[in-house]
C-alpha cells in the first residue's frame, strides 16, 4: 500500500485527478449533490444529457424500482443547451468541478445545431455523446446501433471540436457492442463509455397495463452489472482508447472489478440515489492501493481464434 499512487486519468487532452465520475442522469446537473458529497473530489461529473432545445421528457410514470435495479423512462428531460451553458455550467465550474458535458440529439439536423453551439462555448474540455438513450422516440437508439451512422456522428463532433475530447457512450441493446466501439474509435472518439441502460418493461397488474407510457424503459443498477462488465471486457480488448465503465456499480469492490475488466475509469449512477458517499470511498481505495491492472484473458484456449493474448471480437460461450 502506498499513499502516493497516481490515479489521474487522461482522455484525449482532458486530464482528471482521478478516474471516478458521476454518471449522466442520476447526477443531475451536478450541483444537486453538493450537500451529500464533496463534488470537488470526484474526477468529473457527467452532466444530465442536454439537447439543443429544452425537453419536457416522457409523460406518465418515470421511475419504477425492481428487486435489483431501477427502470426509468425520463425521456431526456433537460433545460436545453442555451440555458445549460448560461446557468448550470458556471455554477459547476466555480464550485471546482470538472464537467463532462453529455449531449444528445433527435436527428442529424438537431445534432449539427448542438455541436455548432458547443463549438462556440469556451473552456470545455470534454463531451460525452449519448448515442444510446432508449427512452426517446428518435435519435439515440437508431444511431447507437448502426456503426456507420454512429461513426458519422462522432466524426462530425471531432471535426468541429478538434480540441475537445469526445467520449462515445454506447448502448448494450445491440448484438455486438465491441463493433460499435470500434466504429467510434475509427471515427476519432477519444474514449468509450459503456454502458447505458438495458431495455426492460414492467406491467401494472391492477390496471392490466404496462407501467410506462412508452412500454419499454431503461434498466439500471445492480441487475445490469454483469452485462456492463462483459461489455467493458469486450470493448477494452477491441479498442486502444480508454473505456469508462458504468452499470450497476454499487460498492468499492464493484468498481475494482471494472478496472480488472479493462476500464480506465468508472461512473457511478443509480447507486448515488441511496449511497452518495460511494464515489468518495472508491477514490480513497484507489488512492491507497492504486488502480488494479486489467486481468489477462483466460478463456480456455480451444475457444480462442488467436493466441496473441487478445480476445476474438465477438467471443461468446
Ligand atoms: C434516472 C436515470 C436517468 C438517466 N439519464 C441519463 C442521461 O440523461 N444520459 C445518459 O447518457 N444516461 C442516462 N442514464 C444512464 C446512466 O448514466 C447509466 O449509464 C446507467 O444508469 C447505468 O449505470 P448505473 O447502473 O450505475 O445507473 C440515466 C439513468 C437513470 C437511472
Amino acid at each position: 500500500m502506498s499513499d502516493n499512487n497516481d490515479i489521474g486519468l487522461k482522455i484525449g487532452d482532458a486530464c482528471f485527478a482521478n478516474p471516478v465520475f458521476l454518471a449522466s442522469g442520476p447526477a443531475g446537473y451536478g450541483i444537486e449533490y453538493a450537500n451529500y458529497l464533496d463534488i470537488t473530489k470526484v474526477g468529473g461529473i457527467v452532466t444530465k444529457t442536454i439537447s439543443f432545445e429544452p425537453r419536457k421528457g416522457n409523460p406518465g410514470v418515470r421511475l419504477q424500482e425492481t428487486p435489483s435495479g431501477l427502470l426509468n423512462s425520463i425521456g431526456l428531460e433537460n433545460v436545453g443547451a442555451e440555458y445549460f451553458f448560461r446557468e448550470k455550467i458556471p455554477v459547476l465550474v466555480s464550485a471546482g468541478v470538472k464537467p463532462v458535458i453529455s449531449v444528445a440529439a433527435e436527428d442529424w439536423g438537431d445534432y449539427r445545431k448542438l455541436i455548432d453551439f458547443i463549438a462556440r462555448q469556451e473552456n470545455i474540455e470534454i463531451i460525452e455523446l449519448n448515442l444510446s438513450c432508449p427512452n426517446v422516440e428518435r435519435g439515440g437508439m437508431a444511431v447507437g446501433s448502426n456503426p456507420s451512422l454512429l461513426g458519422r456522428y462522432v466524426r462530425h463532433a471531432k471535426d468541429l471540436l478538434p480540441r475537445i475530447a469526445i467520449l462515445a457512450k454506447l448502448t448494450p441493446n445491440v448484438s455486438d457492442i465491441a463493433r460499435l466501439a470500434l466504429a467510434a474509435e475509427e471515427a476519432g472518439a477519444d474514449g468509450i463509455t459503456a454502458i447505458n441502460t438495458v431495455i426492460g418493461m414492467d406491467i401494472d397488474i391492477s390496471r392490466a397495463k404496462p407501467v410506462f407510457k412508452r412500454v419499454r424503459a431503461g434498466l439500471s443498477g445492480p441487475a445490469i452489472r454483469p452485462v456492463a462488465l462483459d461489455a467493458v471486457w469486450r470493448i477494452a480488448r477491441t479498442v486502444d482508447i480508454p473505456v469508462i465503465g458504468v452499470g450497476g456499480i454499487s460498492s468499492v469492490d464493484d468498481a475494482l472489478k471494472f478496472f480488472m475488466a479493462g476500464a480506465s475509469g468508472i461512473q457511478v449512477g443509480t447507486a448515488l440515489f441511496y449511497d452518495p458517499g460511494l464515489p468518495a470511498r472508491i477514490i480513497e481505495k484507489l488512492e491507497a492501493g492504486g488502480i488494479p491492472p486489467a486481468i489477462k484473458y483466460s478463456v480456455d484456449k480451444t475457444e480462442r481464434k488467436d493466441d496473441d493474448g487478445t480476445a476474438p471480437h465477438n467471443s461468446s460461450t
